[in-house]
């Protein structure tokens, strides 16, 4: 062994026994400093900076908070520019259950990391995050979009949750003349999100789904949505807009819709669970007067659905401190941590086990009945569209908003989306 060998081997021990030393004594962790990028619907802010803070005083890491953009569509677009550059200025993501397949090569894979806790998170949230044999994202809560209506009201017009889209209308379009008659003109039966984004591709594949038309592409890669039972979904929603839904809701996303809601000004709406929390909030005028449901079936031969939703981690393989970032990771996605987020903001948890904790189903009761609701959910078509998913549902939203605003027929909008799609497939996704 030359001098210069052995004399590196040395350096070689003493650098990895001095990291052991410091990081004995905590030395190493309280050197980093990471940064975390949370999303900002409703508190989720806030919610996200409780959870750092109570790791960044364990660890004794400093963790900067970035916040993105609200619409999940601007903040593909945004993580897209950061990702790409390939800078280390974001060490944790929060990403959409959507886009594994979309960011995944820039994140590094948990599994050295999780210590086998991807066994307690329901398990086709884990897969879709794995891609590639990656685990390339912990899930931190999941979603599904559910009816949110006012008991209160629709005790004052005997009438009872809606089973299916044809009840609802019957009974938003009653709830609403009457509201309207009794003094409040900005009275509305039904609130979504009817927003070119996102948003709007959820809600219509419930429509669809629940009509039994399909999920817009199969899971063999088939193009299906250009088929009757979607029309007759579409013709549906279309027939809302200026009648039970104001022609605003062609503009409005998840905070839009629960504005009008959370402020007395609807009967319905649909969203994502976390706005049972803040609708039962201190300040809400509609406190303790909300019911969940399951959203309506296409009719008697339809049935109940909810399209899946949600939200996990990851670490960027650009991080200077990955160890650190997938800790930070690992903690926020922990059970307790879960634990507290759906017991305070009505986050719908990824493990199991929490749906049969009592202080959680006290808090939001609708997790323990709505349960299947949320395990059966109806996935958007991102794991087999893969890196083309953001293309087709952009296609998807399009058509479905121009049905919306009256400027194309259902069936006519269904025949030329499907020949937009197939042109994105070209020969395979
Ligand atoms: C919610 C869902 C997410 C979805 C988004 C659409 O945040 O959790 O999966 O893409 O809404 O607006």
């Amino acid at each position: 062994m030359s001098f210069h060998a052995s004399g590196r081997l040395v350096t070689t021990m003493s650098i990895s026994a001095l990291a052991l030393g410091l990081s004995l004594t905590g030395f190493v962790a309280k050197a980093a400093e990471i940064s975390i990028s949370c999303g900002a619907v409703g508190a989720e802010l806030e919610f996200c900076k409780q959870g750092v803070e109570a790791w960044s005083k364990k660890t004794g890491n400093t963790v900067k908070i970035v916040s993105t953009p609200n619409e999940t569509t601007e903040r593909l677009a945004l993580y897209q520019q950061i990702l790409a550059s390939g800078t280390s200025d974001i060490d944790v993501f929060q990403i959409d259950v959507i886009w594994p397949g979309i960011l995944g090569n820039h994140f590094i894979d948990l599994k050295p990391y999780s210590k086998g806790a991807e066994a307690d998170h329901f398990k086709p949230i884990i897969d879709n995050n794995t891609v590639g044999g990656r685990l390339v994202a912990i899930p931190w809560f999941t979603d599904a979009g559910v009816l949110f209506y006012r008991k209160d009201l629709l005790e004052k017009y005997g009438a009872s949750a809606p089973a299916t889209w044809q009840e609802l209308t019957a009974t938003a379009a009653k709830v609403q003349e009457g509201e309207r008659k009794a003094g409040n003109d900005k009275f509305w039966g039904y609130v979504f999100q009817g927003k070119a984004y996102e948003g709007l591709s959820c809600d219509a594949l419930e429509w669809i789904d629940s009509y039994g038309g399909g999920a817009i592409v199969d899971d063999k890669g088939g193009i299906t949505v250009n088929n009757p039972k979607a029309a007759a979904a579409l013709t549906m929603a279309a027939s809302w807009i200026g009648k039970i839904s104001p022609d605003g809701v062609l503009n409005y996303a998840e905070e839009d819709a629960r504005g009008v809601f959370q402020s007395g000004n609807a009967a319905f709406m649909r969203n994502w669970p976390y706005a049972w929390a803040l609708g039962n909030g201190a300040d809400s005028p509609i406190k303790g007067k909300i019911g969940v449901v399951a959203l309506p079936k296409g009719g008697d031969a339809g049935k109940n659905t909810g399209t899946l939703g949600g939200w996990e981690l990851a670490v960027s393989k650009y991080s200077k401190h990955p160890e650190v970032a997938a800790d930070l990771v690992m903690y926020l996605t922990s059970r307790d941590e879960q634990k507290r987020r759906a017991i305070e903001g009505s986050y719908n948890p990824t493990i199991a086990a929490l749906y049969q904790d009592k202080d959680v189903l006290s808090a939001v009761p609708f997790f323990g009945s709505l349960y299947a609701t949320f395990t059966n959910a109806v996935a958007r078509p991102s794991k087999v569209t893969g890196s083309n998913y953001n293309k087709v549902s952009s296609a998807f939203w399009n058509a479905v908003h121009d049905v919306l605003s009256a400027k194309t027929k259902p069936e006519a909008a269904l025949v030329s989306l499907d020949s937009e799609l197939k042109k994105i497939k070209r020969s395979g996704w």
